[in-house]
């Protein structure tokens, strides 16, 4: 993909892929398992599926309606159509998202990357002494970003979504393998429990919060990503199809994860509670009993790995396009500058898991938002509280800015049934959403 000549993207099929790799990463097995063993399993997984149907489905289907009408990034997408400062602010909030979710979803990707080598060494264990050897985490964090760089700078995504396309399916054949090994573990049945049986009395303001960002992490919504995607969409795309099935899928793989994990977890006797470090306790130990497990473990990190890449990329396109557009900048330069910006964003989060102390107990934000590490503080600002901000400045936009009418013109062209659920989705947009949305930073700072 290559925005100077705003390209297209060759398939149907080509576009699922490449959304689905923005969409299926960190966040659909370490970001969910972490964020629903912290806010109660069952309960949280209810709220998450609730919201991936009426506020993620009908996202995604409105920023790439937007990215497909405009042709433009996020900053370009919005003045374009009303050219106000907010409008521009909703844009440039965009990017800076996507730039902060980059810093430190990076880290963990390091992590991801490290494990690969622990598994093959046969380590399972001392993941603490892992997170805490800063040259390991500034290291591996340098290592994956300049991955990352190195693919966009290049120009060469099309090269990992071929491959992706590949190892993507193989990803879902581990899981199922995984899912029927763990759930044959003594003790399991408790973890299933954890996870199906909801205890409502445990929904929560910051629960609903939780459920919402996550449902919009996976999705990579909320930042102007699939504003970005959609503008290389092209008029036959069917996007009302297009946009449901990655959500669909995405979705299914979060929730795949979540079998293997809690089972394992609970036959393990951990703490669902854990954190940030939850897959990357359970699952080594998950591998080293399984016939073959050091292979089986090493592979699938290198899976995650790459799943954690097309991710990536697609987040540092997002400033790339913006740049590129509307700023002329040359594509390379301005590669080595965000990357440059993120690397100095991420390395306090690198940092701030037993390494250096201030980074470690950061503690800006109350418990009750954000564990006290500086890393979970990030997740909890750009990847909670940003990305909810960004959608409901996106459902305005769509819904009374630019309007739900000549957003529907938009969807209908490419797609033919479309026009059935135009007005509910419409409703969904102008309403129910900014409602939604509003309600829940109200509950949030205790308006009420
Ligand atoms: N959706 C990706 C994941 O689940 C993360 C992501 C966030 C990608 C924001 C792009 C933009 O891992």
């Amino acid at each position: 993909m290559d925005p100077n000549l705003r390209g297209q993207w060759s398939s149907k099929i080509g576009f699922i892929l490449a959304g689905a790799g923005a969409a299926i990463g960190l966040g659909n097995i370490w970001r969910f398992s972490y964020v629903a063993g912290e806010n109660g399993g069952a309960a949280f997984v209810l709220v998450y599926l609730f919201f991936v149907i009426f506020l993620g489905i009908p996202l995604m289907i409105g920023e790439l309606a937007l990215g497909r009408f405009t042709q433009k990034n996020p900053v370009g997408a919005f003045t374009t159509i009303k050219n106000k400062p907010i409008w521009k602010f909703a844009g440039f909030w965009g990017i800076l998202t996507c730039l902060g979710i980059l810093s430190f979803y990076s880290v963990i990707a390091g992590w991801t990357f490290g494990y690969i080598f622990k598994m093959l060494s046969g380590d399972a264990y001392g993941y603490q002494t892992f997170v805490s050897d800063p040259y390991v985490e500034v290291g591996l964090f340098a290592v994956f970003l300049l991955f990352t760089a190195g693919i966009v700078y290049g120009g060469v995504e099309k090269g990992i979504e071929k491959w992706s396309k590949i190892l993507m399916p193989l990803l879902l054949l581990i899981l199922i393998a995984l899912i029927v090994y763990a759930n044959f573990l003594e003790g399991s049945s408790k973890g299933l429990e954890f996870y199906l049986k909801p205890d409502l009395s445990k929904i929560t303001p910051k629960v609903i919060l939780s459920a919402v960002g996550q449902a919009m992490f996976s999705l990579s919504l909320g930042m102007g990503l699939m504003i970005t995607y959609g503008s290389y969409l092209s008029k036959k795309e069917n996007i009302f199809v297009s946009g449901t099935s990655i959500a669909l899928l995405d979705t299914l793989i979060a929730i795949m994860a979540g079998f293997v994990i809690f089972p394992a977890l609970f036959a393990m006797g951990e703490n669902p509670e854990a954190g940030p470090s939850l897959v990357f306790v359970v699952l080594p130990k998950l591998f080293v009993n399984m016939p073959a497990g050091q292979l089986v473990g090493a592979f699938f990190f290198i899976l995650l790995s790459i799943a954690a890449l097309t991710s990536t990329i697609s987040m540092l396109e997002v400033p790339v396009a913006y740049f590129v557009d509307e700023k002329k900048v040359n594509r390379k330069k301005i590669v080595i500058y965000a990357t440059i910006f993120t690397f100095i964003m991420g390395i306090p989060s690198a940092l701030s898991q037993g390494t250096v102390d201030f980074f470690t107990n950061f503690g800006l934000l109350p418990k009750s938002l954000s564990s006290p590490d500086f890393l979970s503080h990030m997740n909890f600002i750009f990847g909670d509280f940003a990305i909810v901000l960004g959608a409901l400045l996106l459902s305005i936009f769509v819904g009374w800015v630019w309007g739900t009418k000549p957003a529907i013109d938009e969807i209908n062209q490419g797609s033919m049934k479309f026009h059935k659920i135009a007005p509910i989705w419409a409703f969904f947009m102008k309403y129910i959403i900014p409602i939604m949305i509003i309600l829940i930073f109200l509950s949030l700072f205790n308006i009420f």
